[in-house]
Parts: structure tokens; sequence; C-alpha cells
């Protein structure tokens, strides 16, 4: 594997090692939180469940937030890295290369500042939640991320996004959950749905996997005709690379 193989394989390996195992303690602990709250909302009722399940969850739940817009920055940083503005940076790249380093640091900032908004200050979680959520578009707007427009009913980077601003919307709303049923119904709702996107993550990203060749394989499946899937023979070589050619075919790095 070349160095730029090895870097893609950052964001899947931390994905699959850090973020689906917090995923899975935290929906535990969300299971659990919800069964004792039945149990004891019963008249006179008791449940064997400890209360301390509902501190775990939250505990686990911060650093679930953060793990998956960590994970989401890092994909987009390799792609708009390796494959956007930054490879072959020209002067009059430049600015726009600065913009994206801004905007990346802003996130960053953002995000910490949104970890350390205490209870009551609601603005200041509602103005952090956003300017985090407003940084991972616009870095998914930049070029060399592959958003799959053609195909975003199945695409990895949308189920992405929206898992990662759910998160997010769940970090800033953490003490309106304890204090309103409202928030807390739409708090279980929004995250049956990430749970549901997180699936997709782990299917979508697999197939993504799948899909995409090591670079000194690149230049040879680029060739390969993705509509018909059928790759050039030594002796067809020549014909394929012709007609690719004259469709037009849209031959983005790794992708089709
Ligand atoms: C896949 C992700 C998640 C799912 C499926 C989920 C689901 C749930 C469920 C079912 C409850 C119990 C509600 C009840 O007792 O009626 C709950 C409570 C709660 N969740 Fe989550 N949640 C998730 C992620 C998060 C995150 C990331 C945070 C914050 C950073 C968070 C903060 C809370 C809080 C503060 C409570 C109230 C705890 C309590 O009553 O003691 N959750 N969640
Ligand atoms: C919490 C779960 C995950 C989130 C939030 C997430 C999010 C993202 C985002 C936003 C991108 C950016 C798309 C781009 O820059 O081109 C991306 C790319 C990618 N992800 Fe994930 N991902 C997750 C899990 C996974 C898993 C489990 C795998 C594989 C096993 C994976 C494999 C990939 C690959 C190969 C790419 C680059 C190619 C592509 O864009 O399709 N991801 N991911």
């Amino acid at each position: 594997m070349n160095f730029i193989d090895v870097m893609a394989l950052i964001h899947p390996a931390l994905a699959v090692a850090v973020v689906f195992p917090i995923i899975g303690m935290v929906v535990n602990f969300a299971w659990q939180t919800r069964q004792r709250r039945l149990q004891t909302a019963e008249a006179g009722g008791k449940s064997k469940i400890p209360p301390v399940v509902g501190q775990e969850h939250v505990k686990l739940g911060r650093w679930l937030t953060g793990s998956v817009v960590g994970v989401t920055l890092i994909a987009l940083a390799y792609s708009i890295y390796f494959k956007g503005v930054f490879k072959d940076l020209t002067p009059e790249k430049t600015p726009q290369a600065i913009f994206i380093i801004l905007i990346f640091l802003a996130t960053l900032a953002s995000l910490f500042f949104l970890y350390r908004a205490k209870p009551p200050q609601k603005l200041w979680r509602g103005v952090f939640a956003v300017l985090t959520g407003m940084g991972i578009i616009i870095l998914g707007f930049q070029e060399g991320v592959f958003r799959r427009g053609y195909e975003w009913q199945v695409s990895h980077y949308y189920y992405g996004v929206t898992a990662a601003l759910l998160m997010i919307l769940s970090l800033a709303i953490v003490p309106d959950i304890y204090k309103n049923k409202n928030w807390r119904i739409a708090h279980i709702v929004l995250n049956c749905v990430a749970l549901v996107l997180f699936f997709g993550q782990g299917l979508t990203g697999a197939r993504d996997l799948l899909e995409i060749p090591l670079s000194w394989q690149l230049e040879y499946v680029n060739k390969c005709d993705w509509k018909n899937k059928v790759c050039p023979t030594s002796q067809s070589q020549q014909s394929i690379n012709y007609s690719v050619a004259s469709q037009g075919f849209p031959l983005d790095l790794g992708h089709h």
C-alpha cells in the first residue's frame, strides 16, 4: 500500500474500532434508561435496573458526539486534502485552501465550546451547535468530497453528515432532555433515526471500500466501463479507452 492508501484507512478503521463500540454501549444504556423509566412509572413500580444507567448513557453519549464528529472531519480532511484544492495547489487556489483550514479550526473550536457551555447557557449551546453543524456542511461542499449526488438515497456522505448533525443536536439539548418531556421524546425519535443511519454507514462504508481501488490500481480501474461493468483486456484496451473518452465518462479519483 502507498501512503495515500494508508491514509484512506484511518477513517474506516476508527469508525469500526472506536465509534461503533461506543454506539453499542450508548444504545444499551439508552434501552435500560427507557426500561427503568417505564418500570418505575407504573403505580408503585420498582425496577431492578440501577439508576446510574441514565448517567452512563449521557457520559458515553458525550463521547459519541465527539467521536462521530471526529471521524466525519477526518473523512472530509482526507478527501479535501488528497482530492480537492490541496492537490496541485496553485497560487489562485491558495485563498480557498486557507479558507478551508480556517473552517476546520472554527468547527473544532465550536465543538470544544459546545462541550464547555454549561446548562443555563441555552443561547451559547444553540450558537455553538449551529456553528459546528455549519462547519461540517461547508466542508462537505468542498471539491474532492464524494457525495454520490446521483444516488443520494444510498450516499455514505449524506447519511454520515445527517448522523453527525443529530449527535451535535443531542449534545446541545442535554439539559432540555432532563427538563422537558417533549425534548426527551424528540431525542428518542431522532436518535432512533440516527441508529438506522449508523447501520447504513456500516453498509455504505463497506460498499465504498469495495469500490475504491488502491492508488496503484486506479489508472487501470478507471479504464473500466462502470455502466456496462466491463474492463478492457489488453486487446480491447484501445477501443474502450476511445469509447470512455467519447462519452465524457466522469473519471473521479477512485469513484465512478
Ligand atoms: C444512538 C444514539 C442515542 C440513542 C438511540 C439515544 C436514546 C435515548 C433513550 C431511549 C433515552 C431514554 C429516554 C427515556 O428515559 O424516556 C435517552 C435518554 C437520554 N439521552 Fe440519549 N440517545 C442517544 C445518544 C445520546 C447522546 C449522543 C446524548 C448526549 C450527548 C444523549 C443524551 C441523553 C440524555 C441527557 C438522556 C436523559 C437521561 C436520563 O433520563 O437519565 N443521548 N436517550
Ligand atoms: C459513524 C460512522 C461513519 C460516519 C459518520 C462516516 C462519515 C463519512 C463521511 C462524512 C465521509 C466523507 C465522504 C468523502 O469525503 O468522500 C466518509 C467517507 C468514507 N467512509 Fe465513512 N463514515 C462512517 C463509517 C464508515 C465505515 C464503518 C466505513 C467502512 C467500513 C467507512 C468508509 C468510508 C470510506 C471508504 C469513505 C471514502 C469514500 C467515500 O466517500 O465513499 N465509513 N465517511
